[in-house]
């Protein structure tokens, strides 16, 4: 199996794992727009999948197996059996690779020192990367991670890392207690990749945090050496944002993209609440005249046909 990690051209682009966005409608969508070259699944519980939930938690890794571009499953948890357990149902379901997630911030994920409450626990992360290896069939491992817990400790949890033979690492430029909070220090890349060049060079290293769109992520990769960059919340300000062109998209182009998640939406069995359909909408309709009354409008939809009648209607004013 060829590792596609080592086939990526440099540097490269990363839609980020979101929770309840990038599932397999949006990754559609996206996919259409201006696709990023790597794609990521929400993160998945590696218990979820092992329990008697095991039926809806199994829905996060939907994936259309007509997708062109690499698919990498986020998993996250505790239980060592269950990493195996889930490395070995991923590798059998088509995915390119395997993420583990070190950096969620939630307060009661860290308090029980899962995701970001890995940070800093090298014994245990050593047994969820051997444990996580030995159920994935030789698919690829990669980390994404935060630049400390507490503090900013670059340097000795990215030495470690660097030392558990991954094929990529994503460095999200923030502590876990600083949440969102402070501006990413995109600093901490080179130190990374300066490390990385000394312990590791096949390991690939990706920035994260704040990065906005295309020509930013060029300049930033330029200046610090990263191989790829990952975009996550600059999506939702602009749904080109890993277009290298610069071009006027119009609200008709718009609402076909709109029209087009309502598609998938229908088509996707998984049929996530409607409610969460509508958070996507602010990322179509904005930026033009009365594009905030067409929201205010479709928000008070109580279904996807609804949404689709008054799109439907409103095409012919704009057209
Ligand atoms: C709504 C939302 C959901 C997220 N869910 C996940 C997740 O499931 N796994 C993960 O590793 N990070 C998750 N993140 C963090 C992002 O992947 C990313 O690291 C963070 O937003 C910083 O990048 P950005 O500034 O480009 O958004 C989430 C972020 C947001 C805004």
């Amino acid at each position: 199996m060829v590792n596609f990690w080592t086939q990526l051209n440099k540097p490269f682009f990363c839609l980020a794992p979101m929770d309840d966005v990038t599932d397999i409608v949006f990754r559609d969508v996206v996919e259409k727009v201006s696709s990023p070259d790597v794609f990521f699944t929400e993160f998945v519980s590696v218990e979820g999948l092992s329990s008697k939930g095991r039926d809806r938690v199994i829905r996060r890794l939907d994936r259309n197996p007509e997708s062109q571009k690499p698919l990498v499953a986020q998993i996250w948890g505790k239980d060592l059996d269950a990493y195996t357990k889930a490395a070995e149902d991923i590798s059998k379901m088509g995915f390119s690779g395997i993420d583990i997630n070190m950096g969620c911030p939630e307060r009661g994920i860290v308090a029980r020192g899962f995701c970001g409450g890995l940070i800093g626990n090298y014994d245990g992360v050593e047994k969820i990367i051997e444990a996580t290896k030995r159920g994935a069939n030789n698919l690829p491992i990669s980390v994404k991670t935060r630049i400390g817990l507490n503090e900013v400790i670059t340097e000795e949890w990215f030495s470690f890392l660097l030392e558990q033979n991954l094929d990529a690492i994503t460095i999200h430029a923030r502590t876990v207690r600083e949440m969102s909070k402070v501006p990413a220090r995109w600093d901490e890349f080179r130190k990374v990749v300066e490390l990385r060049n000394k312990i590791s060079p096949k390991t690939l290293i990706i920035g994260n945090g704040d990065i906005l769109n295309f020509r930013q992520g060029i300049d930033i990769a330029e200046k610090t050496g990263v191989d790829g960059i990952m975009i996550g919340r600059g999506i939702f300000k602009d749904m080109f944002v890993f277009s290298n062109k610069e071009e006027e998209h119009t609200p008709k182009d718009m609402i076909d993209i709109l029209l087009f998640h309502l598609d998938r939406y229908k088509r996707d069995d998984m049929k996530k609440p409607f409610n969460i359909l509508k958070k996507f909408f602010k990322i179509y309709i904005n930026g033009w005249d009365n594009a905030s009354y067409l929201r205010a409008k479709l928000m008070e939809t109580k279904s996807p046909e609804d949404v689709r009648k008054i799109l439907n209607n409103i095409k012919d004013i704009l057209y």
